[in-house]
């Protein structure tokens, strides 16, 4: 696994809705460059960048056109290599956003693939062999060509599946992975991956990574499938990274991904501390993280050593952190995601504490989710210092509230979240203990209980987290002698007679 990955933390962005360099309401490549040294600052040292391909936008560029070429509105392949070239002189990594399960309708394997004629992308996508059967279990395209057959679904109507094979074999018309359709797609996905790494990109976050071969309910054909992919990169690309968005970080790791998110979705209970009806971080103190925390040690241990889990503060599919949690929340929910082992995500703007935008018109197929992907608040300038566009061209419209938060207020009030995480992220800098790679042993982590309390080691160093979101003093036993604080917050935790005792709302990071 690539050195560099031992102590990343990444921060996503959104392209349409980061920086506009060029007034037409959207933001741009040349837009994030001007922002690298912002994001250097906050002490992020990679990025993942939201899908940045040609592209008809339905799903806002997950669903993509040519997987060659920049989309007009963001720049050009020249604006990427630039991207690339600034973000190394600044010591950071890049991922691209890869979505390999599906493109748009208007890509012209598509185009080609509908063809009744048999030509190279026949068997690109999932086709039944006649139009009055549909894929089992999926949706399906019918009746839009004169091909004789049903073209299946992998997300929207616009978004035909490529095809990978299917595990189990059920139907004349599924393909193994090992027939030459699924292998000459998987071969021209390496060869996108090429063509980026090849530009200077360091890596992909991967959509769906989890569902490419079809009927394949415990991931066998899947997880086959990207070994042979992590294959390929040790062998061509040893410094490349992979993040998977599959949830299952024992599927995925073993899959040879280098890193899976925890998700909204899926089996992690990620959900529990940040987004549910009592959120764990929140101060009413009724949450449980009980679950989240034995699913944890489970992955955990089946991932040992192999690559890392990682815990996101949000992304472009999730309700802002905002809505959810205040902005004393927020400083411990990120003390907690900034003291976890894995890499840390850190969602535009959520360390500025943006707001979910309510009541918006989808766009782009954002639907529920265009309210956490409205354009960064800068400033107190036009736009908020997002765009010089009229405020009608916005891509999304922004958070209009008098108060909203942006990097300059939040930089200029010492106390703020932004001022919080900085701190966070520079402690974890120093200790090597509390880097992606540092053991976790948990040390209390009851059902319905607060705190939450977890050890982090690397060679001699051994740090106790304290973490009471809860609006009460709490305590629990513990016979680990603290020597010296390195981090609190809202009051530092102690240890007396065989007990720790945690303040109301605090974090305490203490050696041991
Ligand atoms: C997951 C992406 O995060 C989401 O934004 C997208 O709509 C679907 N995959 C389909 O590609």
């Amino acid at each position: 696994m690539a050195k560099w990955l031992d102590n990343a933390i990444f921060y996503e962005i959104y392209p349409q809705s980061f920086m506009d360099s060029n007034a037409d309401g959207i933001g741009d490549f040349q837009g994030i460059i001007s922002k690298l040294d912002y994001i250097r600052e906050l002490g992020c040292n990679a990025l993942w960048i939201n899908p940045c391909f040609k592209s008809p936008f339905g799903d806002a560029g997950y669903d993509v056109e040519d997987y060659y070429t920049i989309a007009p509105r963001y720049g050009t392949n020249e604006d990427a290599k630039q991207l690339f070239e600034e973000v190394h002189k600044r010591g950071m990594h890049i991922l691209f956003d890869l979505v390999p399960g599906h493109t748009s309708v208007e890509h012209e394997w598509f185009k080609e693939s509908m063809k009744p004629e048999r030509n190279e992308y026949s068997d690109r996508y999932i086709w039944t062999d006649n139009v009055w059967e549909a894929p089992e279990n999926m949706g399906s395209l019918r009746g839009i060509s004169d091909r004789d057959g049903s073209c299946a679904l992998n997300f929207f109507s616009s978004q035909p599946a490529l095809n990978y094979g299917y595990y189990k074999i059920t139907r004349p018309w599924q393909m193994s992975p090992e027939d030459e359709g699924p292998r000459a797609t998987l071969e021209e996905m390496k060869n996108v991956m090429r063509f980026w790494l090849t530009m200077g990109c360091d890596g992909f976050r991967v959509d769906m990574a989890g569902s490419l071969v079809k009927q394949d309910e415990e991931g066998k054909g899947t997880i086959a499938l990207w070994q042979k992919v992590r294959k390929f990169l040790d062998e061509e690309f040893p410094q490349a990274a992979l993040v998977s968005e599959w949830g299952e970080p024992d599927k995925a790791l073993q899959g040879g991904f280098h890193m899976d998110f925890l998700l909204h979705f899926g089996p992690s209970h990620y959900n529990d501390l940040f987004r549910c009806e009592h959120p764990y971080f929140n101060k009413e103190g009724k949450g449980d993280i009980s679950a989240f925390v034995e699913k944890y040690i489970e992955n955990y241990k089946k991932s040992e050593k192999k690559g890392l889990i990682c815990i996101p503060s949000g992304n472009h599919d999730m309700d802002r952190l905002a809505r959810t949690l205040d902005e004393d929340e927020m400083k411990i929910a990120f003390a907690f995601l900034l003291s976890m082992p894995g890499a840390p995500f850190i969602y535009y703007g959520d360390e500025i504490g943006m707001r979910h935008v309510e009541n918006l018109i989808s766009v782009e197929g954002g639907y529920n989710r265009t309210g956490a992907r409205s354009p960064m608040q800068w400033d107190g300038g036009v736009n908020a210092g997002f765009s010089t566009a009229s405020k009608d061209k916005l891509y999304i419209k922004q958070d209009e509230s008098k108060d909203r938060p942006t990097v300059e207020n939040q930089q200029a009030d010492e106390k703020s979240l932004y001022h919080e995480i900085r701190k966070l992220i520079a402690i974890r800098q120093n200790h090597k203990a509390l880097q992606s790679k540092g053991e976790i042993t948990f040390v209390y982590a009851e059902k319905e209980s607060y705190p939450f309390a977890y050890v982090r080691s690397a060679e001699e160093e051994k740090i106790l987290v304290v973490l009471n979101p809860s609006d009460r003093e709490v305590k629990f036993d513990c016979d680990l002698n603290p020597s010296e604080v390195i981090y609190s917050f809202g009051g530092e935790a102690k240890a007396v007679d065989g007990k720790v005792c945690a303040p109301a709302c605090s974090v305490s990071f203490l050696k041991v």
